[in-house]
């Protein structure tokens, strides 16, 4: 069985848009695959130093989503980066050949450095991210690595970095891993701009049943429909870009239809989406209640999956070791 690894940054909690456009995508993977999911709270630091009790608190929302979403330890393994310190020992071996260059140009590093204006940035960690990047993967020996398309230049890096040690130390011994891109149309927010944490427009997991509820009864449409009588196109509603991706083909058809002929209200097409979002959420608000009081079961998960993880770390290590001459 091919081996996956993929992480998450516990920079926020979980929403909707995290749910189908990553989570969902794990749980199926680990049918198929030998995976390998973490917290990479190290790497939240380079946004969040300044503020560790966030990632703490983030670390915490992360692994009872991904219980609560279905990863099952029994088929993957699943842990937190700091707890296995030979991510950071093959960070620091990796860094000192990589080249300063590649990691200037790798594109999420300019466009954040741009776009973060509200926190000090400026910092070695950050430019070395996808260094540590590459050693969360490569430690694994993954081949298939899934990401969204932002994360493909970091990838590219990774795949960089482990041809230049297999070619300058003359080995085989590290593995290129390959993206697995997730195509998923981008969910839209409360607002009808993208579902992110940055624009508090979000839905998240762990928002009550009663908030998620009003979010969506309250959430934008086509600006058209100012009374119910007024008919509305609905490719300009936010709304139905949610129909997209979680109602029938036969409810899509039927609230556009009365929405193009105002046969129906703003309420009641959303009635219909909430009645399927609850249905994709209910499961997750059940399995998080239940982990939530047995906080014991969610330690000796992490506890079983870190043991798991050490033992491919060190084993990586030993080699990297006897290779580099340590
Ligand atoms: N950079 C990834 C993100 O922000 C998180 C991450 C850290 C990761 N290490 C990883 C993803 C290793 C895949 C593999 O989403």
């Amino acid at each position: 069985m091919d081996r996956v690894l993929s992480g998450m940054q516990p920079s926020g909690f979980l929403h909707l848009g995290n749910l189908v456009g990553a989570l969902q995508n794990w749980v199926k993977l680990q049918e198929k695959y030998e995976c390998f999911y973490f917290v990479a709270d190290w790497h939240a630091l380079t946004t969040n130093f300044a503020d560790p009790d966030r990632i703490k608190e983030y670390t915490e929302d992360l692994v009872l989503n991904f219980l609560s979403a279905g990863l099952d330890p029994e088929k993957c393994t699943m842990f937190v980066q700091s707890r296995i310190l030979q991510h950071a020992e093959f960070h620091v071996l990796l860094s000192m050949i990589t080249p300063l260059g590649w990691l200037e140009r790798v594109p999420t590093y300019k466009e954040k450095k741009d776009e973060i204006n509200d926190k000090d940035i400026d910092s070695y960690g950050f430019l070395g991210y996808p260094v540590l990047q590459s050693a969360d993967i490569m430690i694994y020996k993954a081949k298939h690595v899934p990401v969204g398309i932002d994360q493909v230049p970091h990838l590219e890096i990774t795949r960089e970095i482990c041809r230049r040690f297999n070619h300058i130390y003359k080995t085989d011994a590290l593995v290129e891993p390959q993206p697995l891109l997730t195509r998923f149309p981008k969910v839209v927010g409360v607002d009808g701009r993208k579902m992110s944490k940055s624009y508090d427009n979000c839905i998240y997991l762990n928002d009550s049943p009663e908030t998620v509820e009003q979010k969506l009864k309250t959430m934008m449409t086509d600006p058209a429909r100012k009374r119910r009588t007024d008919p509305g196109d609905p490719e300009l509603s936010p709304v139905f870009e949610l129909h997209k991706i979680f109602s029938t083909e036969e409810e899509r058809s039927e609230v556009a239809e009365g929405c193009k002929t105002a046969g129906i209200g703003c309420i009641d097409c959303k009635k219909v989406l909430i009645k399927n979002i609850f249905a994709v959420l209910e499961p997750l608000w059940e399995k998080r209640e239940h982990f939530m009081a047995n906080p014991g079961v969610v330690q000796d998960i992490l506890e079983q999956g870190t043991r798991k993880a050490s033992v491919i770390a060190e084993d990586t290590m030993q080699q990297v070791r006897e290779i580099m001459k340590f």
